[in-house]
């Protein structure tokens, strides 16, 4: 299946939040704005300030909508409602790449983790910034451009195990520890 994929993705892909099953579906690409963490401070809620992690193989869409839901009413962050779209982008990822598993992962982080520019070893991963600063991506590109993904949106990128030639696209954790807010992500990866 995934030497058949490889024509289906670039380096990485955005997937915006807003409706991603309407008009047809298109992942569109982006370059999201310069990297800004003042807009990404938001007011102190409760904190454990300990990094929390749920990880869940699951087989369909549907049990990742019930994964999802389940840590976020684990977590407290029932509210942001997230678990429709993350349902809807498991779905559309599973049918695209004829895959019937994946690796989910919903992550509270407080630390500075995973802040060195690197590529998973993995086939895909696509992360999803539920809060605070989203991914960083560094292009490969003369100026080794940096993306930051936009709260709310996923990022699809290849990983080591990808067929053919190696991703020359790295992501990383922004850094986070001196905002004094967490970040929630899910990651899904096959
Ligand atoms: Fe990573």
């Amino acid at each position: 299946m995934l030497e058949a994929a490889q024509n289906l993705i670039d380096d990485y892909e955005i997937i915006f939040k807003e409706n991603p099953l309407g008009s047809g579906f298109r992942y569109r690409y982006v370059k999201p704005e310069k990297v800004n963490y003042r807009e990404f401070i938001q007011p102190a809620f409760e904190m454990r300030r300990e990094d929390v992690r749920f990880d869940k193989v699951v087989c369909s869409a549907s049990e990742v909508r019930e994964f999802a839901k389940g840590t976020l009413e684990a977590l407290g962050f029932e509210y942001l409602r997230v678990e429709e779209q993350l349902h809807d982008i498991a779905y559309i990822f599973m049918e695209r790449f004829n895959i019937n598993c994946l690796n989910c992962r919903m992550e509270l982080i407080y630390s500075d983790k995973c802040k060195r520019f690197h590529v998973d070893n993995v086939f895909l991963r696509m992360i999803t910034t539920l809060l605070g600063p989203g991914t960083e991506l560094q292009l490969s590109d003369e100026l080794q451009t940096v993306l930051q993904v936009k709260t709310g949106d996923t990022v699809l990128v290849k990983g080591k195990q990808f067929p053919g030639e190696p991703t020359k696209v790295l992501h990383r954790s922004p850094k986070i520890s001196h905002l004094g807010t967490p970040r929630l992500i899910f990651v899904m990866d096959y």
